[in-house]
């Protein structure tokens, strides 16, 4: 069955039509067909997004984890006007690759001018979420597609994510029952230690940006602060140890869980185009980029990143 929404364009089956005191919107929401994420149509971001789509959007973000928007062409200004629609954003640590005029956008890319890295070139290199190293991990992050590499027509540099709620429920009880109560140690530049001893092109942080994200602990049961849901808040890119059990159960219970949450049926692997913006919960997601092109193959992107609150 075909459903149309007000402005016409096609539903697929098992979307959803937004009403908002019984008028039909122009937004509507498409969830995908895996764990976690839904397409929103019907909106041009660099247009300011009125109230009830905006409220719509939301509800729709906390409800799928993972928002698509296609075909945008966002300015900086209108990148970071939206993504404040949703909270506070960070500046990021990483301040060489802050863009030049708006600190807020944190640039990803491979591209160099001379020997120097425009933005991150490694982010996204292991399973993640994002500043999930700081006391206030981040709230959620709004990642814009300006140059995507490709290869006979086909995009590379996909991103996947994971559902950090999903693999959680999934877990076995005795499982759940021994990680109810443990703690681990997340850390940035334990981060940039093992993408050195990987052999990335990368230079420790340096003694300011160390000082502004000592290790930071956190419950590996997370409650997420506004759904409520369970989240397995883990990750192998910046979680360090568990704590207060033996280092060798650590290890092992690290390796199992960050195997168990990015298992395939909890996980939504994005194809990028140029214009597309996503959006995801850094508290029920986590993320990791495909490092299938090389230079001349250019990727860039623009990232703003919601600041958190502090985690358990
Ligand atoms: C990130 O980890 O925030 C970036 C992911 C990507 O480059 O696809």
């Amino acid at each position: 069955m075909t459903v149309y929404s007000s402005n016409e364009a096609p539903v697929a089956r098992g979307s959803r039509l937004a009403f908002h005191h019984g008028t039909l919107m122009a937004v509507s929401i498409h969830p995908f067909d895996t764990a976690l994420g839904a397409e929103v149509r019907g909106l041009d971001l660099s247009a300011s997004v009125d109230d009830s789509s905006f409220e719509i959007v939301r509800g729709a973000y906390e409800e799928h984890s993972l928002l698509l928007f296609r075909d945008q062409t966002l300015s900086p200004e209108q990148h970071i006007d939206f993504s404040r629609r949703f909270g506070a954003l960070e500046i990021h640590v990483l301040d060489q690759w802050r863009h030049p005029e708006h600190p807020e956008i944190l640039i990803v890319s491979n591209i160099k001018d001379k020997d120097r890295h425009i933005g991150v070139p490694h982010a996204g290199r292991y399973w993640h979420t994002d500043l999930s190293y700081m006391v206030a991990p981040s709230r959620g992050s709004l990642l814009y597609a300006i140059e995507i590499p490709e290869q006979n027509g086909r995009p590379l540099g996909d991103t996947r994510f994971a559902s950090a709620v999903a693999a959680y429920e999934a877990l076995p009880d005795e499982i759940k029952a021994r990680i109810a109560d443990l703690s681990a140690t997340f850390s940035l530049a334990h981060h940039r230690s093992k993408l050195m001893a990987d052999g990335a092109d990368q230079s420790p942080l340096t003694p300011e940006q160390e000082v502004k994200v000592p290790t930071a602990v956190h419950k590996i049961v997370q409650v997420h602060p506004v759904t409520g849901r369970k989240c397995l808040f883990i990750n192998e890119g910046h979680a360090v140890e568990i704590l207060n059990v033996a280092p060798e159960e650590s290890r092992e219970l690290l390796d199992l869980l960050c195997r168990h949450v990015t298992k395939p049926e909890f996980v939504y692997r994005h194809q990028w185009r140029v214009g597309d913006l996503l959006m995801w919960d850094n508290v029920a997601t986590q993320h990791i980029a495909a490092f299938d092109y090389a230079l001349p193959q250019r990727r860039y992107l623009h990232r703003t990143t919601l600041e958190g609150v502090a985690l358990a």
